[in-house]
């Protein structure tokens, strides 16, 4: 559970929580085996302008029964303070139909205009777990290039074509699409799914804003068979610059 401004919220795998800036949390696992999760943030960002800071409330150790009954359940999953959504679990998981992909679970984008990600109610602005890329068997996603993004393999094996070369993954492994508008794809050579969790930056978006010029064209662009030939091909070609999915 995570307990932040003093009120609890339970969660579970799948669960995608947003701690608003400066507000006092903490994690207990109440259950009897380890909980792992992926935490995201903008550290160096917030650092550099000053708004970076760590404060040491409690050390970590061996729950307090007692404590944990005396913090009151959420009574919202909207943070009282404004509105904004604190925790959406695995039920909630929306499936849209990007074309990109095979599917799009979305989760937490930042919602902004022209991003293509979806707010869900929650208001990250530095980093966003945005979605889950579903990418069906021997299918590969549209081919793209945009600023820095970053994936985490849940589920199968595949490779991406990231600036020319290709990296292979599975579950458990990490891709980094650099930020260098370096062009890639995503393909699922095996009998099964792949999904993908995808974070964003939200500087990026800040990015994209001051670049003259800028332009979004891969929504136009499809997931295709592997073997064809199509709108979704990349291998090095030129598409422009895009600034959706990953
Ligand atoms: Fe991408």
């Amino acid at each position: 559970m995570l307990v932040l401004d003093d009120e609890r919220y339970d969660f579970g795998p799948g669960s995608v929580i947003h701690i608003p800036f400066r507000s006092p949390h903490q994690l207990y696992n109440t259950g009897n085996v380890p909980v792992v999760y992926l935490s995201a943030l903008a550290w160096h960002l917030e650092s550099f302008l000053n708004m970076g800071r760590m404060e040491q409330l409690h050390d970590c150790g061996m729950n307090d029964p007692t404590e944990l009954e005396n913090f009151p359940q959420e009574k919202s999953q909207m943070w009282p303070v404004d509105g904004r959504r604190i925790i959406m679990r695995k039920d909630e998981h929306v499936l849209t139909t990007r074309p990109g992909h095979g599917a799009t679970y979305s989760l937490g984008g930042t919602g902004r205009e022209g991003t293509g990600m979806t707010s869900n109610g929650f208001k990250m602005t530095a980093t966003g777990i945005t979605s889950i890329f579903v990418e069906n068997p021997h299918f590969k996603s549209h081919s793209h290039s945009h600023p820095e993004a970053y994936l985490y393999c849940l589920q199968g094996a595949g490779f991406s074509e990231i600036g020319g070369k290709e990296y292979h993954w599975e579950k458990g492994d990490a891709v980094h699409v650099p930020p260098g508008m370096m062009h890639h794809q995503h393909f699922n050579p095996t009998d099964g799914e792949t999904r993908e969790l995808r974070f964003e930056f939200g500087i990026r978006y800040w990015m994209v804003d001051q670049w003259r010029g800028f332009k979004t064209v891969d929504d136009a662009l499809v997931a295709t068979k592997i073997e064809e030939e199509g709108q979704g091909e990349g291998h090095g070609h030129g598409h422009g610059h895009g600034q959706h999915g990953s």
